[in-house]
């Protein structure tokens, strides 16, 4: 006993950190601020810290590379003594902490507690929030399966639109100008060592903060923030009313961590790791390619957009939105704080929240992500075999069997993600069929290696079929001598 106060004191008398500790817990927080709603950041924190741990225990078994990453998930999973539950812990993890943190900021914007003289933590804040969702992509990245591999192909078509620089960024986040191995690389660096970095010494300075300029106190309407008297208003509030944080404001913290703890230990042995989902390969359809469900509203967004809009929203979208969640408290920094008399910014974060809860419902489903089942049985409508040769219909089989209506529709059912192909052969020629097929274009994937030559001759025998019977099929412009209507409408088409 005499021996660990000894210790304790030797050290103490050269780190001079006990003081600043005990003052840090005892400083006094305004009564009615030890209170349940203001429990949110430190449950981000504790969540934080149980990535770390779990992270770095993935890290001793995952190998970054693009020919073994995905098996040494399923080591990890299968093989790998609690394995599984280390990954799922990880993968709850992290979408708890996504919801985490952005609960805290609602809650932060609502009590006004960005305003003056914490408007500096709110930004740093902000960058927490950016950084924990890098984590998040790059994270599933790290999964290196089917939906890891569409989440980088979106991400990459997004930094392309980047007018002059686009294409040196893909270059840059692929690490080349494909998805491989280099990519992968590129993604691990950043996802243990930069962002992680970077996550601890924001999380420092804001923890710092909020121990320096003390706790928000619980608003008040009517109780305007001016930057003249607020602070010693605070002082008084805190002094004649107030509360030590360590144990009165501590106490709830520390449940609703353990219960958060709890629960995501329960959804980790309960529902088990994300994936992996099959080996990354973009002819493989029968995955539905899905992000994680906090990147889903965007997906969703996308798919919805009609595609002149997409490039703008794109990159100024996100540019528009985190300059105004960092310029708010600039804007914003003082008056009234309570939600109750500050109706615009309650109308704010109602209409945020519900079209992000909107979008991101839409985004489980068609069109970007098209319900597999709905379609992928359903047989070509008879109206288009009547009257087709064999080898006609032996495609209309191929097109059935490689779900090819999971993204064209026919007769007015299937995915809308890729035009009906009703009428294609007035549009495209044959040659023109058979490269899309093969080699893929805009977002369809190339089929290739996924079709053998006697299936692809009938496949595009059937789509060479898909035209009105008043209307001749599309032909090579170059070929024939007068050029019709339909004609040269399909040969245009690259
Ligand atoms: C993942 C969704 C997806 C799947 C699966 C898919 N396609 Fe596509 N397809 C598209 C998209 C998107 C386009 C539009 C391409 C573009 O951006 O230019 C397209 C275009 C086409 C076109 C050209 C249509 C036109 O009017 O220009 C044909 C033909 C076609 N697909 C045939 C097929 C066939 C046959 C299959 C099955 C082997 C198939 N597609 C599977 C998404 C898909």
């Amino acid at each position: 006993m005499r021996l660990t106060k000894d210790l304790a004191e030797w050290f103490d008398h050269r780190l001079q950190l006990g003081q600043p500790i005990k003052e840090a817990m005892q400083h006094p927080v305004p009564r009615r601020t030890a209170s349940w709603a203001y429990v949110f950041g430190s449950a981000s924190l504790t969540v934080m810290i149980l990535q770390f741990v779990t992270g770095i225990c993935l890290a001793f078994v995952y190998v970054p590379s693009a020919g073994q990453a995905w098996t040494s998930l399923q080591v990890l999973n299968h093989q790998q003594a609690f394995g599984w539950f280390i990954r799922a812990l990880h993968g709850w993890g992290s979408n708890f902490m996504v919801a985490l943190v952005l609960i805290h900021m609602v809650q932060v914007f609502l009590f006004g507690a960005y305003k003056y003289p914490r408007e500096l933590t709110w930004i740093v804040g902000v960058f927490l929030l950016l950084m924990t969702l890098g984590m998040a992509f790059t994270g599933q990245v790290l999964r290196f399966d089917q939906d890891a591999y569409w989440g980088l192909g979106i991400g990459a078509s997004v930094m392309g639109r980047v007018p002059l620089i686009g294409t040196p960024l893909v270059h840059a986040m692929l690490g080349g100008p494909i998805i491989a191995g280099e990519t992968l690389s590129r993604f691990f660096a950043i996802h243990v060592f930069i962002v992680p970095g970077m996550l601890i010494a924001f999380v420092g300075v804001h923890v710092l903060m909020v121990l320096k300029l003390g706790v928000n106190e619980w608003p008040m309407p009517g109780r305007i923030v001016k930057r003249s008297t607020y602070l010693k208003e605070y002082h008084d509030l805190t002094h004649k009313d107030g509360v030590p944080f360590v144990p009165d404001a501590f106490r709830k913290d520390f449940v609703f961590s353990g219960i958060i703890i709890l629960v995501l230990v329960f959804c980790a042995a309960f529902f088990g790791p994300f994936g992996p989902t099959g080996q990354p390969d973009p002819t493989i359809v029968q995955t539905v390619p899905r992000p994680d469900y906090f990147f889903l509203w965007g997906f969703a967004g996308l798919a919805l957009l009609p595609p002149n809009l997409e490039t703008i929203l794109l990159l100024v979208g996100p540019v528009i939105g985190i300059g105004f969640l960092i310029a708010l408290p600039l804007i914003s920094g003082t008056g009234e704080k309570s939600w109750r008399r500050r109706p615009l910014a309650v109308l704010t974060a109602l209409v945020i929240i519900i079209s992000l809860a909107a979008l991101t419902q839409l985004g489980t489903y068609a069109p970007w992500s098209p319900v597999m089942d709905a379609w992928s049985s359903a047989p070509v409508p008879p109206k288009l075999l009547a009257g087709r040769s064999a080898l006609e219909r032996q495609g209309a089989v191929v097109f059935q069997a490689k779900q090819c209506r999971n993204c064209h529709a026919l007769g007015g059912e299937g995915g809308q993600r890729g035009p009906a192909l009703d009428t294609v052969a007035t549009r495209l020629t044959g040659d023109q069929l058979i490269r899309q097929v093969l080699q893929g274009r805009g977002n369809m994937p190339a089929y290739g290696k996924n079709l053998s030559p006697a299936e692809t001759t009938a496949l595009v025998a059937f789509l060479k079929s898909l035209h009105p019977p008043n209307q001749a099929p599309a032909q090579d412009a170059s070929l024939v001598s007068v050029a019709s209507p339909q004609t040269s409408a399909g040969a245009g088409k690259p």
